[in-house]
C-alpha cells in the first residue's frame, strides 16, 4: 500500500506548491483549504502567510488561529491534497464556513485521498482541544459531502451563503 504523509509544509516543497497552484487555476478550481495559495504566485508568501495565520500573535484580524498541513505521497513526494485546521469558529466559519477546509489536486481526484486526509487530521483537532468540528460543504458537491459522511458527519442544516449565492450544507463530526 502507498505510504501517505500528513505533514505542514516547508520550503522543501516550493516546487510542489506552486504546481498544485497551477493545477487548480488551470482547471478553475476551488482551492479550498490552502490558506492565501490562491492570492499567492510565490511559495515561499505562502509559507509566510501560513505561518502568520499558526500565531495567535500575528493572525490577521478577522481570523482565527489556523494550521495547514499538505498531504504527501511517500513515493514522489507529489503534494496530493491540502486540508485547513481552523482552531475555532468566529462568526463567519460558525455561520459557514466550518473548522475545516480541504481540497486535493485535479489530477489525483477519485483515489480516496480527501477521505483519508480527513480522517487524519481528526486527532490533530482533538488535540487543540476540540470535542466536534464543523465541516460544510456546497449543496451539489457530491464528493465533499461523501468525504464528510465516510468520516461520520451529522447532517445539520443547509444555510444560503449570500456573498457566493451558494446553499451550504453543514456537518459535524463527532471526536
Ligand atoms: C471534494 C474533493 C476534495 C474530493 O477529493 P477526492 O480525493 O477526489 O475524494 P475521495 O477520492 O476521497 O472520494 C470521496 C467520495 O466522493 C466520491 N467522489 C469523488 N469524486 C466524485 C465525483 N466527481 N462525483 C461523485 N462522487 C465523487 C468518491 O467515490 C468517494 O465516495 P465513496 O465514499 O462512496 O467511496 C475534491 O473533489 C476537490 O478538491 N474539489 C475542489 C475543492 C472542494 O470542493 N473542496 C471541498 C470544499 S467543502
Amino acid at each position: 500500500m502507498e505510504k501517505m504523509i500528513l505533514m505542514k509544509p516547508d520550503a522543501s516543497f516550493a516546487e510542489e506548491i506552486r504546481s498544485y497552484r497551477e493545477e487548480f487555476l488551470k482547471n478553475g478550481d476551488s482551492m479550498d483549504g490552502t490558506a492565501s495559495l490562491r492570492r499567492d504566485e510565490d511559495p515561499v508568501v505562502w509559507l509566510k502567510n501560513v505561518e502568520l495565520y499558526a500565531d495567535k500573535e500575528t493572525v490577521p484580524s478577522n481570523f482565527v488561529c489556523a494550521t495547514q498541513f499538505i498531504y504527501v505521497r511517500e513515493a514522489d513526494h507529489r503534494i496530493v491534497g491540502m486540508i485547513q485546521i481552523r482552531h475555532e469558529l468566529n462568526e463567519y466559519l460558525s455561520q459557514y464556513g466550518g473548522h475545516i477546509g480541504y481540497s486535493v489536486r485535479p489530477s489525483e481526484r477519485r483515489k480516496g485521498y480527501a477521505k483519508q486526509m480527513l480522517q487524519k487530521c481528526l486527532p490533530y483537532c482533538k488535540s487543540l482541544g476540540m470535542d466536534r468540528v464543523l465541516v460544510s460543504c456546497i449543496d451539489t458537491n457530491i464528493a465533499s459531502r461523501k468525504t464528510i459522511l465516510a468520516n461520520g458527519g451529522v447532517y445539520e442544516s443547509t444555510v444560503y451563503e449570500p456573498n457566493e449565492q451558494i446553499n451550504l450544507e453543514k456537518y459535524w463530526i463527532q471526536l
